[in-house]
């Protein structure tokens, strides 16, 4: 009996010293496959090449963007939200809201009381233009102990409930869109601040090849020349990072804010003047209708049918009442967007009264054209490689940058389900947590006898 006794105790202990054994690896392993848990969170940089159509890329040699669909991810395109414009779209992207609740409708501030009407760069330091209740990324970043940087993306310049970017370069009016040396002692700047100043996220912007899109069109020999530009600066980009040691530790969007198209291919017969439809003059209090394919105005009081009536018939454009606009725009619950929205058919430019209009190229088209689609690739220490994505809206941005911090998004439109599975691990915070208890849950279950 006493022996018996003995070598039952015995081997219930080695079981139990067995049991614990297999707990502890289990728990582990559950720990170490579902956990995403990092001590330090990766850096991330977004970049933003303007008006950089998706398939710019594919009728010209880019060696070094080629490369990143090798080493990280690409979508076939991305959709702008409506209103594909620089401003709007931009701040969609770094809100993750639509533009309807963020308000920023237009590249020029207006304010149809007073007729006052900014021009773009000169909106970029009025907060009254961007400070409309959504926070930025940068700002919902450093609310929660993040150090963040905007060089020349818009909205960075902005303050947001009186909380201002941590460090703020503001594009200059007059400011050359084309300067490679520049564009690459950007990099260095920014490689500075993520290498020397510890800062977690930086938005970068350029100019091109918005510029040489409008100015010469994207058809013309010149957009090629500046997408090899491009490209030559993602390869140093790529080599800037290396050369700092951040392979590892650094994340990359590069994307933009919508496409281009060539306007005017039949010079005249592709103008549309709306004074020959209906008396500006005498039916409008307030308009901005010289901007390309995306027209806005204000009816006097009590001509809001007039108006709708007679652009109706108008051929080549779409008029829409702010208020029975499609859903899909997300545009009509703005209280900033004026009653009258017009929207050209592709490559149709709107004029008010005369012809002023110089461009070859131009966007502010319907979004679902694709023409209006544009790039996104990312790459790091996050990302799955040689990872195809579906085509997707920009929106979703937002909450993809919010898990890549590792922070708690704001309130936002986007949702990380359309891009995790380009990630390597697409646990969240949460997750980190939820893997945390489960591996203690384990643990205790085949610690008791
Ligand atoms: C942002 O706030 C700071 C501090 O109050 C102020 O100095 C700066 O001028 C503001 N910037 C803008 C663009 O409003
Ligand atoms: C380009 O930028 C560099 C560095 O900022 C400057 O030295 C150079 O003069 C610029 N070139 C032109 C053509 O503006
Ligand atoms: C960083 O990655 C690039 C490929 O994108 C590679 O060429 C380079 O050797 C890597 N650098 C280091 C230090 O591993
Ligand atoms: C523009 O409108 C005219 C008149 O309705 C029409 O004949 C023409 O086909 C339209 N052009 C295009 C490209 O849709
Ligand atoms: C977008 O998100 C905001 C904030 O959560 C919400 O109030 C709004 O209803 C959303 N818009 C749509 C169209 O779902
Ligand atoms: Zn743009």
């Amino acid at each position: 009996m006493q022996l018996g006794r003995q070598i039952l105790s015995r081997h219930t202990r080695s079981q139990r010293t067995m049991k614990l054994q297999v707990g502890l690896l289990i728990a582990s392993v559950t720990w170490a496959a579902a956990s995403p848990f990092r001590e330090t969170r990766n850096k991330l940089l977004l970049v933003s090449f303007d008006g950089f159509r998706w398939d710019y890329d594919q009728d010209v040699d880019t060696p070094h963007m080629d490369r990143l669909v090798k080493d990280g991810v690409k979508a076939k395109y991305i959709t702008p939200p409506m209103l594909t414009m620089t401003s709007p779209s931009h701040f969609t992207t770094i809100t993750g809201r639509w533009v309807e609740d963020h308000e920023v409708v237009h590249n020029m501030m207006f304010n149809t009381q007073t007729n006052e009407k900014v021009p773009h760069k000169k909106t970029l330091t009025r907060s009254e233009w961007w400070d409309n209740g959504p926070l930025p990324l940068w700002i919902t970043a450093q609310n929660q102990g993040l150090k963040t940087a905007s060089f020349f993306y818009p909205g960075g310049g902005a303050n947001y409930s009186g909380q201002a970017v941590n460090r703020v370069l503001v594009e200059k009016a007059g400011h050359p869109d084309d300067n490679e040396t520049e564009w690459r002692q950007k990099i260095d700047t920014v490689m500075s601040w993520f290498s020397q100043e510890d800062f977690d996220l930086v938005t970068l912007y350029y100019g091109e090849p918005d510029n040489v899109g409008h100015t010469r069109g994207p058809d013309h020999p010149d957009r090629k020349k500046i997408v090899r530009q491009i490209d030559r600066t993602i390869g140093y980009l790529t080599e800037a990072i290396s050369r700092h040691g951040m392979n590892d530790s650094l994340n990359v969007i590069i994307t933009s804010d919508h496409g281009m198209t060539t306007v005017k291919k039949r010079p005249l017969v592709d103008e549309i003047i709306l004074n020959k439809y209906v008396n500006l003059l005498k039916v409008a209090s307030f308009e901005i209708l010289d901007y390309g394919g995306f027209g806005i105005l204000t009816p006097r009081p009590g001509k809001e049918q007039e108006v709708f009536e007679a652009l109706s018939k108008a051929p080549n454009l779409t008029v829409y009442r702010k208020d029975d606009m499609p859903e899909s725009f997300h545009l009509a619950r703005s209280r900033r967007l004026p009653p009258i929205v017009i929207v050209a058919d592709l490559g149709f430019n709107l004029n008010s009264r005369f012809i002023v209009y110089v461009n070859k190229g131009d966007h502010g088209y319907h979004n679902g054209e694709m023409d209006m689609k544009m790039i996104f690739r990312a790459f790091g220490p996050d990302f799955k490689k040689n990872f195809l994505s579906e085509p997707f809206d920009s929106i979703h941005i937002y909450p993809l940058m919010c898990r890549l911090l590792n922070i708690q998004p704001a309130p936002h439109n986007g949702s990380l389900k359309v891009t995790q599975d380009m990630l390597l691990h697409s646990g969240g915070p949460q997750s980190v947590t939820v893997s945390l208890v489960t591996a203690i849950f384990i643990f205790m279950l085949l610690l008791t006898p």
